[in-house]
């Protein structure tokens, strides 16, 4: 049952390993041994560990990628189980995923590809013509081209184009958690004070969003000031606290989390 007085996303000792349909195959190692996570609406909440400690499992456990194994644990959104739902029943009761690597979608332009995301989250079929002015506005916001949405998904989009058009599918499908996931790799500083902003924004129209966001830099925790910042090692979170984690990250490395 959803439950009002909930935290709006709950992750109790997940452990998860790679998904084998191989029945002889090997059991391969754990990735997440026992992370705890509790995000209440409307704060920020970063993720920041070294690379291969299992931030991209992480957030593809949120949206139940079926290449992942959830071995023990639990996630729980608004109050509700949710561990044994599949994507699209996440998706629709509001979490949205901006993806380390977004996948390229030949012949699907990005306005198609946002119609029917918007279809399957709210049930709302909007014209074409009706999501173009929904989108002209954010398009402005991230300083893109209106055109931008005519084109293929990712393909050929530079890197800051891919993390905008994140940003702007996270604005149009009004989710209730998110999260993104190294959503300032491969940008410049130009390009991810826009995309900064353009959370920023997205969460002015939507103050009761929670919002995970799995980074390397301190460049967009400078930007966002998250409330709180997690340190992730060996697919568990060390350490917790504000920003002063991300400095002592900045000075002392991750090493120093390592017990
Ligand atoms: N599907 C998979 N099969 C086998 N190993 C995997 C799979 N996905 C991730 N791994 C391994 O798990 C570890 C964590 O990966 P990942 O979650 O991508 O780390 P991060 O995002 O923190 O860099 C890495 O050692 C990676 O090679
Ligand atoms: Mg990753």
């Amino acid at each position: 049952m959803t439950s009002p007085s909930a935290p709006l996303f709950q992750v109790e000792n997940l452990h998860a390993r790679p998904a084998v349909d191989d029945l002889d195959a090997a059991t391969p190692p754990e990735i997440l041994r026992g992370l705890n996570l509790t995000v209440n609406a409307g704060e920020v909440h970063a993720i920041m560990g070294p690379n291969g400690c299992g931030k991209s499992t992480f957030a593809s456990c949120v949206l139940a990628s079926p290449e992942y194994e959830v071995t023990e644990g639990r996630l729980v959104l608004h109050g509700d189980d949710i561990t044994d739902w599949p994507t699209d029943v996440r998706a629709k009761a509001g979490i949205f995923l901006g993806f380390q690597y977004p996948q390229e979608i030949a012949g699907v332009s990005v306005i198609q590809f946002l119609r029917q995301a918007l279809s399957a989250r709210k049930g709302i079929d909007l014209s074409v013509l009706e999501l173009r002015l929904a989108t002209m506005d954010w398009m402005k916001r991230l300083g893109m081209d209106s055109s931008f949405v005519d084109r293929y998904l990712n393909e050929g989009f530079s890197g800051g184009e891919k993390k905008r058009n994140e940003i702007m599918q996270m604005a149009i499908l009004e989710p209730d958690l998110a999260v993104l996931d190294e959503t300032d790799s491969g940008l410049d500083i130009d390009a991810l004070r826009i995309v900064a902003k353009g959370i920023r924004e997205v969460r002015v129209d939507r103050p009761q969003m929670g919002v995970v966001l799995i980074t390397h830099y301190q460049r967009l925790l400078d930007e966002l000031a998250p409330d709180h910042v997690h340190v992730m090692v060996d697919g568990r979170i060390v350490a917790s606290g504000g920003m002063e984690i991300a400095e002592r990250l900045e000075r002392d490395g991750y090493e120093s989390f390592r017990s």
